[in-house]
This record gives structure tokens, sequence and C-alpha cells, in this order.
């Protein structure tokens, strides 16, 4: 695959670095938080979880107020393919031959109980949020020499966890498959639609939903919630960020992985409704969307760890000679990336941060989480307010699984102590800060200090401390999106050290020449 020709050149320069999900939805317009409050429940993050959890809680009669940094659904949600399905990324049968067929057959029935969900929020408030029933298609393509074909076992595990699928030797695709799993009844909406109709139409006097309120400090103990001006007292606090923020052990268990979608205007359909998974050394998910007139394909794949990237500015580009390749595509297209977490046994960690705890955390979803976001919400709603929930136990964040998870737990945690001490004891990416071209960014000797330093497209330096501040791990240049990414837990900051997402809840401190 040729990704510096022409062509690619061309398609890799028209597209702008925003999700497609933004393109024509308008602001929520909620307001910002302007007093101290008393709630029931403090909901930390307007997510597909937070916003759930929060609609569950209110329908039960209790308090709530969610805070949401940016805007609602403006993260992950946002970044995400839109697309809702029972099985799992990581394939059944594997999660089959781990946890046996009662438990792949409880999580596949817990994700359709969370389908179901948002179909009868979409019903009960009117949601116009494209949602519809479609299937999900698993193939794998004739030709491909480094083909791993799992196809034959994963509708096995299909099947025996209860789902409706059937094997197919043709799919009406542009390439000629050679085997492909369908399943039916799946389905697919607008995500960012659907999560800021749901947060205005759920929004009251005892659900408050405030935007661009930016918590700094969550105190268990105390039971409030702080932002830079205000305080929440609440008697339960759910964190829907996405991982827990600060130090929890559950981090241990997580590993952080970017994935990389890339959306390209078609002028004729190509691809039928559908949730479409290739197999492979290169797996990638392609859907076809429609935004007013417009007919697009969208493509995701490119996985690598957070931080850990060999080059993310070629993510993009591999990505895009993929769609290229098996489709006819030439128009302008959407960028955008977005993280998951991957837990070390394969299930969330959705429950009370400790036993007895009044904090919640939800968390582990790998790349499916507007499905567990929404089974999450409603467990965490249902912990709070003493009801059963029958998929509670399941995913536990307090399970002990040594089988389970004991080879990727030494993995992952192996990965971060090599990535650690790699950095540290590692020189700069380049001894010269001269050399640093507008628009790029690197780790820098400077005095016999490792600086993280950015040259912005005016030419202003912006030097860094390069050392994270959640556990102090070296995070590294993002080519692809211009921010600080750590290796460890995937703490994230943009170019001036503000931090972007994941569980440091400090910024990348100034570097200061005089002080070294
Ligand atoms: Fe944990 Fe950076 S995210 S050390």
């Amino acid at each position: 695959m040729d990704i510096g020709d022409t062509k690619h050149d061309s398609f890799h320069e028209s597209g702008p670095h925003e999700s497609i999900w933004r393109v024509g939805v308008s602001p929520g317009g909620f307001t910002q938080l302007a007093s101290d409050l008393q709630v029931d429940v403090a909901v930390v993050g307007g997510g597909i979880t937070g916003i759930t959890a929060a609609a569950q809680l209110a329908r039960a009669g209790r308090t709530v107020a969610l805070l949401e940094g940016q805007t609602i659904g403006a993260g992950t949600s946002s970044h995400s393919t839109g697309n809702l399905y029972a099985t799992v990324d990581q394939r059944l049968h594997v999660l089959t031959r781990h946890w046996g067929e009662d438990k792949a057959r409880a999580v596949v029935d817990s994700r359709n109980a969370a389908v179901g969900l948002i179909e009868r929020n979409v019903a009960e408030y009117r949601l116009q949020c494209d949602f519809s029933r479609q299937p999900w298609v698993l193939y794998s393509i004739d030709g491909l020499p480094e083909e791993s074909d799992d196809i034959e076992a994963e509708y096995h595990a299909a099947l025996g966890a209860g789902l409706d699928a059937r094997l197919a030797l043709d799919l009406p695709l542009p390439h000629t498959i050679r085997k492909a799993l369908v399943v039916r009844n799946q389905a697919q909406f607008h995500p960012l639609k659907y999560l800021r109709q749901l947060a205005a139409a759920i929004q009251s006097s005892i659900c408050r939903i405030f935007e661009f309120a930016n918590v700094i400090e969550i105190n268990e103990q105390q039971g409030l919630v702080r932002t830079a001006e205000h305080t929440v007292r609440a008697n339960h606090i759910i964190m829907a960020t996405h991982v827990p923020k600060g130090f929890n052990l559950v981090q241990a268990e997580l590993a952080a992985y970017r994935e990389y979608a890339v959306v390209a205007a078609v002028e004729r359909e190509q691809l039928p409704n559908g949730i479409f998974w290739s197999t492979g050394a290169n797996p990638t998910s392609t859907r076809a969307l429609r935004i007013g007139d417009q007919a697009y394909l969208m493509m995701v794949g490119g996985k690598h760890k957070t931080g850990q990237p060999t080059q993310a500015g070629d993510s993009y580009l591999a990505l895009e000679a993929i769609l290229q390749e098996r489709f006819e595509v030439h128009s302008s297209s959407f960028r955008w990336s977005a993280q998951h977490y991957r837990a070390v046994d394969g299930l969330p960690y959705i429950g009370a941060a400790a036993r007895g705890s009044r904090l919640y955390h939800a968390t582990g979803f790998a790349a499916d989480g507007l499905v567990y976001g929404t089974l999450a919400g409603v467990i965490l709603a249902d912990q709070i307010c003493s009801i059963d929930n029958p998929y509670a136990h399941l995913y536990a964040p307090h399970r002990f699984t040594p089988i389970k998870s004991a080879k990727n737990f030494i993995r992952e945690n192996l990965n971060v102590a090599g990535q650690y001490l790699k950095d540290y004891l590692q020189g700069a990416d380049i001894k010269d800060i001269d050399r640093l071209l507008p628009g790029q960014g690197a780790l820098v000797e400077h005095e016999g200090t490792k600086v993280a330093a950015y040259r912005d497209d005016l030419n202003h330096l912006h030097l860094l401390s390069p050392v994270c501040t959640h556990l102090k791990c070296i995070v590294h240049w993002n080519s692809a999106e211009r921010s600080w990414d750590c290796p460890c837990h995937g703490s994230r900051f943009q170019h001036d050290g503000k931090i972007i997402e994941g569980p440091a809840l400090q910024p990348l401190a100034r570097y200061d020449p005089g002080l070294h």
C-alpha cells in the first residue's frame, strides 16, 4: 500500500479534523452551574453513561446534578460509530472461551437490553436521532493473504449466546468476500442527536444538567464535587468519565487505545445499511450514513495503544487508503480519532469504586461503549436506588478473575513498566530545538533536561514538562491530533498542557528554562 501517492495526498488534505456527528447538530443550550447545590446524586460527565444514569435516576425520583466539562455528548460519545450491537469487538468466541457460554450469553442479553432501552427512549421521548434496526456483519475478504478467519468460531459463539445469526457466502459489497456472519436486529443511530435530545427531555427541576462545569475535585469522604467556583454536595457520586479520574487501582487492569475514523462523501450508495466489520490483519468497521441529502461512508480502524503509535499521522492515511481500495471514494472526508479502554479480563468494570463506597465508576468498555455506557447508566442508577440488577454482578469492579486476566494483566503492566523505563532512560527525540518545524512537536533536549516542545503554525514555541501529572510517565507527541499522550494510562493533554481526557486531574506543568 503506497500511502504517499498523489491520490492519497489529495484525499488526506481535504477533510476537516472533526467528527461528522457534530455537523448540523445545534448545542443543547444547557445552563452553567451558577450556585452551590445539594442533590441525591452528582453525575460527572455528560456522555452516554452519565445521561443514561441521570435519566434512570430522575425516573426513580432522585435529585440529580449532572456536570459536563464541555457540551453534552462532545467527548467520546460523539466520536463513536453510532453502531449498537449485542456482540463485542474482542469477539464473542474469545469471550466464550474465557468466561464460558453462560456468561457470554449474559453479556449478550445485557447488551441487547441496553439497545432495547435506547429504542424505548427514542420512542418515549420522540427523539429524532435516526435510530433504525440493522444487521451486524462480520466478513472476511477474499484474497487478503494475512487473513485470520474467525467467522466460523464467531458463528457458533453467536448461536450459543442466543443471537439470530446465519452464515453467508455473498454480500452486496463492491469487493469479493470469502465468508460472512450476519446477525439480525442490531441497530444504528446518531449518537449526538440522541444524547442532546435525551438530555433536553429529562432536564427538570429535579434533574439539572450543566455544561462547561469543569470538575477539579471529587471528594468521596465529604460527598462533594467541586468546580472552580461552586460545590455540589451529594449522597452518591457517579464518575461517568470513561475512566476514573485520579488514582484508582482499576487503572492497572485497563489499557488505553486510540482508533481512527475517516468519513468520505460518496456519489452513489455502495454499501447497504448495516454494521460491517472486516476481519484480517487490519480489521475495520464500515457503515453507510446520510447527513441531509449527502451519502457518506465511514471506516474505523488502525487501533494502537495510546502514546505508543508508530506514526499517528499515518493511521489516517492507511485507513483512507483501505477505504479507497474497497470503495469508489474521492471527495472530502471527515477524520477523527477516539480513545477506548480495554479491561484485562475482557469485561467492563461497573459499580462502586470500593465496597460500601458512595463513589461509582464505569470503565473498560473497549470499543463497544455506546451499548456498555447505556448498560452502565442503568446498573449504576439501580445500585443507587437499591434495585436488583441482573447484570450488576457480572460487571462488578471487584470481581476476582486471576486466571482470566493474568496473561493480559501481566502483559499490560509489563508494557506500562517497560514504557516507563524506556522513556526515562531514552534520550530526547531531537537534540536541537531549532530543528522543530512549525506544526511539529517532540521531546527535545534542553540543558540536559527532556522537554515537551511544540512549535505552532505561527512559529511560537510551547514548552512543557513531559512528566504526566497522573503517575509520572513521559508523554509523547501525537502528530495526528497535536496532543501530548501518555502511554501508561491514556491521559492526553493539549499542546498548552490542558487536559483533554484520561485519569490526570492536573495539566502538564509549563517548562521554565530558568528553573533548569
Ligand atoms: Fe497514568 Fe500518565 S496516565 S501516568
